[in-house]
Protein backbone atom coordinates (compact mmCIF):
# COMPACT_ATOMS: atom_id res chain seq x y z
CA UNK A 1 0.00 0.00 0.00
CA UNK A 2 1.73 3.07 -1.07
CA UNK A 3 2.04 5.83 1.59
CA UNK A 4 -1.22 8.58 2.02
CA UNK A 5 -0.80 11.83 2.57
CA UNK A 6 -3.20 13.83 4.64
CA UNK A 7 -3.46 17.38 5.37
CA UNK A 8 -5.20 19.10 7.46
CA UNK A 9 -5.48 22.84 6.87
CA UNK A 10 -8.17 25.84 6.91
CA UNK A 11 -7.28 29.25 7.10
CA UNK A 12 -9.08 30.50 10.19
CA UNK A 13 -7.23 29.39 14.20
CA UNK A 14 -8.98 27.05 16.66
CA UNK A 15 -11.47 25.60 14.66
CA UNK A 16 -9.41 22.13 15.78
CA UNK A 17 -7.12 21.39 13.26
CA UNK A 18 -4.67 19.94 15.91
CA UNK A 19 -7.72 18.11 17.24
CA UNK A 20 -7.99 16.97 14.24
CA UNK A 21 -4.79 15.71 13.52
CA UNK A 22 -3.89 14.41 16.04
CA UNK A 23 -7.04 12.24 16.70
CA UNK A 24 -6.93 10.75 13.23
CA UNK A 25 -3.31 10.12 13.77
CA UNK A 26 -4.25 7.98 16.45
CA UNK A 27 -7.60 6.48 15.59
CA UNK A 28 -5.40 4.97 12.49
CA UNK A 29 -2.56 3.91 15.20
CA UNK A 30 -5.03 2.20 17.30
CA UNK A 31 -6.49 0.02 13.95
CA UNK A 32 -2.69 -1.15 13.35
CA UNK A 33 -1.47 1.64 10.74
CA UNK A 34 1.85 2.96 10.96
CA UNK A 35 0.97 7.10 10.95
CA UNK A 36 3.58 9.62 11.36
CA UNK A 37 2.27 13.36 11.97
CA UNK A 38 4.08 16.21 10.89
CA UNK A 39 3.56 19.65 12.70
CA UNK A 40 3.60 22.43 9.78
CA UNK A 41 2.54 24.72 12.42
CA UNK A 42 5.27 26.83 14.20
CA UNK A 43 2.87 26.98 17.75
CA UNK A 44 4.21 22.79 17.81
CA UNK A 45 0.87 22.17 19.60
CA UNK A 46 1.25 18.23 17.88
CA UNK A 47 4.53 17.82 20.84
CA UNK A 48 2.28 19.13 23.06
CA UNK A 49 -0.70 17.28 22.64
CA UNK A 50 1.39 14.29 22.73
CA UNK A 51 3.25 15.31 25.62
CA UNK A 52 6.11 15.55 23.79
CA UNK A 53 8.51 18.62 23.42
CA UNK A 54 8.28 21.24 20.31
CA UNK A 55 11.26 20.65 18.36
CA UNK A 56 13.07 22.22 15.15
CA UNK A 57 12.07 18.79 13.09
CA UNK A 58 10.31 19.95 10.76
CA UNK A 59 12.95 23.24 9.90
CA UNK A 60 15.33 20.40 9.16
CA UNK A 61 12.60 18.46 6.93
CA UNK A 62 12.36 21.63 5.04
CA UNK A 63 15.91 23.19 4.66
CA UNK A 64 18.23 19.54 4.45
CA UNK A 65 18.51 18.70 0.99
CA UNK A 66 18.68 14.88 -0.05
CA UNK A 67 22.25 13.73 0.37
CA UNK A 68 22.47 10.40 2.61
CA UNK A 69 23.50 12.42 5.93
CA UNK A 70 20.93 14.56 5.69
CA UNK A 71 18.65 12.61 4.88
CA UNK A 72 19.70 10.23 7.75
CA UNK A 73 19.75 13.18 10.01
CA UNK A 74 16.04 14.16 8.78
CA UNK A 75 14.70 10.87 9.68
CA UNK A 76 16.42 11.19 13.29
CA UNK A 77 13.94 14.11 13.72
CA UNK A 78 11.30 11.69 13.87
CA UNK A 79 9.88 11.08 17.59
CA UNK A 80 8.12 8.41 19.24
CA UNK A 81 4.48 9.34 20.67
CA UNK A 82 4.79 6.67 22.89
CA UNK A 83 1.90 5.36 21.12
CA UNK A 84 2.29 2.30 18.89
CA UNK A 85 2.29 3.25 15.89
CA UNK A 86 2.42 6.81 15.73
CA UNK A 87 5.65 8.77 15.67
CA UNK A 88 5.66 12.46 14.92
CA UNK A 89 8.77 15.26 13.24
CA UNK A 90 7.47 18.18 15.62
CA UNK A 91 7.83 21.71 15.06
CA UNK A 92 8.85 24.98 17.21
CA UNK A 93 9.22 28.52 16.14
CA UNK A 94 12.16 27.69 13.91
CA UNK A 95 9.65 26.97 11.34
CA UNK A 96 8.90 29.90 10.45
CA UNK A 97 12.32 30.43 9.46
CA UNK A 98 11.97 27.19 7.39
CA UNK A 99 9.76 29.74 5.09
CA UNK A 100 12.63 32.37 4.68
CA UNK A 101 15.00 29.82 3.88
CA UNK A 102 13.15 27.94 0.67
CA UNK A 103 12.71 31.96 -0.59
CA UNK A 104 16.37 32.59 -0.22
CA UNK A 105 16.96 29.52 -2.56
CA UNK A 106 13.84 30.22 -4.87
CA UNK A 107 12.68 26.76 -3.62
CA UNK A 108 8.95 26.69 -3.93
CA UNK A 109 7.48 25.29 -0.57
CA UNK A 110 6.10 22.41 -3.20
CA UNK A 111 9.66 20.61 -2.60
CA UNK A 112 7.87 19.13 0.87
CA UNK A 113 6.17 16.64 -0.80
CA UNK A 114 9.40 15.45 -2.08
CA UNK A 115 11.29 15.98 1.32
CA UNK A 116 8.54 13.48 2.84
CA UNK A 117 9.54 10.79 0.53
CA UNK A 118 12.25 9.73 2.69
CA UNK A 119 9.44 8.80 5.30
CA UNK A 120 7.08 6.93 2.50
CA UNK A 121 8.68 3.75 2.53
CA UNK A 122 9.55 0.90 5.19
CA UNK A 123 5.57 0.07 5.63
CA UNK A 124 4.47 3.55 6.56
CA UNK A 125 0.79 3.86 6.00
CA UNK A 126 -0.07 7.44 6.73
CA UNK A 127 1.30 11.05 6.29
CA UNK A 128 -0.83 13.29 8.44
CA UNK A 129 0.15 16.91 8.25
CA UNK A 130 -1.13 19.85 10.81
CA UNK A 131 -0.86 23.35 9.82
CA UNK A 132 -0.69 26.53 10.46
CA UNK A 133 -4.01 28.82 10.30
CA UNK A 134 -2.97 31.10 7.45
CA UNK A 135 -3.14 31.12 3.66
CA UNK A 136 0.33 31.32 2.79
CA UNK A 137 3.95 29.83 3.39
CA UNK A 138 4.14 26.29 4.14
CA UNK A 139 0.75 25.91 4.98
CA UNK A 140 0.00 26.02 1.15
CA UNK A 141 3.23 24.61 0.02
CA UNK A 142 1.93 20.92 2.45
CA UNK A 143 2.24 18.47 -0.61
CA UNK A 144 2.66 20.71 -3.08
CA UNK A 145 -0.51 20.44 -4.59
CA UNK A 146 -4.21 18.70 -2.88
CA UNK A 147 -4.61 15.55 -4.93
CA UNK A 148 -7.54 14.99 -3.83
CA UNK A 149 -10.17 16.35 -1.50
CA UNK A 150 -13.29 15.51 0.03
CA UNK A 151 -15.81 16.29 -1.86
CA UNK A 152 -18.16 17.94 0.75
CA UNK A 153 -15.53 19.70 3.52
CA UNK A 154 -17.16 19.86 6.89
CA UNK A 155 -17.90 23.51 7.56
CA UNK A 156 -15.24 23.45 10.49
CA UNK A 157 -12.33 22.39 8.48
CA UNK A 158 -10.72 21.10 5.24
CA UNK A 159 -9.27 17.78 4.68
CA UNK A 160 -7.41 17.55 1.92
CA UNK A 161 -5.92 13.72 0.92
CA UNK A 162 -3.66 12.66 -1.40
CA UNK A 163 -1.95 8.97 -1.90
CA UNK A 164 0.67 9.81 -4.90
CA UNK A 165 -1.93 9.50 -7.39
CA UNK A 166 -4.15 11.80 -8.90
CA UNK A 167 -8.34 11.59 -8.52
CA UNK A 168 -8.53 14.64 -11.07
N1 LIG B 1 -14.79 18.78 18.02
C1 LIG B 1 -14.52 19.63 19.00
N2 LIG B 1 -15.41 19.93 19.92
C2 LIG B 1 -15.14 20.81 20.91
N3 LIG B 1 -13.97 21.43 21.08
C3 LIG B 1 -13.03 21.17 20.17
C4 LIG B 1 -13.24 20.27 19.09
N4 LIG B 1 -12.12 20.23 18.36
C5 LIG B 1 -11.25 21.06 18.95
N5 LIG B 1 -11.78 21.61 20.04
C6 LIG B 1 -11.15 22.59 20.94
O1 LIG B 1 -11.00 23.80 20.20
C7 LIG B 1 -9.79 24.42 20.57
C8 LIG B 1 -8.96 24.67 19.32
O2 LIG B 1 -8.62 23.41 18.78
P1 LIG B 1 -7.29 23.21 17.96
O3 LIG B 1 -6.11 23.67 18.73
O4 LIG B 1 -7.32 21.80 17.47
O5 LIG B 1 -7.57 24.21 16.77
P2 LIG B 1 -6.57 24.65 15.64
O6 LIG B 1 -7.41 24.92 14.42
O7 LIG B 1 -5.49 23.67 15.49
O8 LIG B 1 -6.00 26.01 16.23
P3 LIG B 1 -4.78 26.88 15.62
O9 LIG B 1 -5.34 27.50 14.37
O10 LIG B 1 -4.47 27.86 16.68
O11 LIG B 1 -3.67 25.92 15.32
C9 LIG B 1 -9.09 23.51 21.58
O12 LIG B 1 -9.35 23.98 22.87
C10 LIG B 1 -9.76 22.17 21.34
O13 LIG B 1 -9.76 21.40 22.53
MG1 LIG C 1 -3.40 23.97 15.56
Amino acid sequence: MPTKVICIANQKGGVGKTTTAVSLAHGLALRGKQVLLIDLDPQGQVATALGRNSEPGVFYLLTMGASPQETSFVQSCIRSSGREGLYLVPGDQQTMAAQTVLNARYQPVSSIRASIQRFCKDGLHYVIFDTAPSVGGSRNGRCGRPISSSSQPPPSFCLQMGSGRSSR
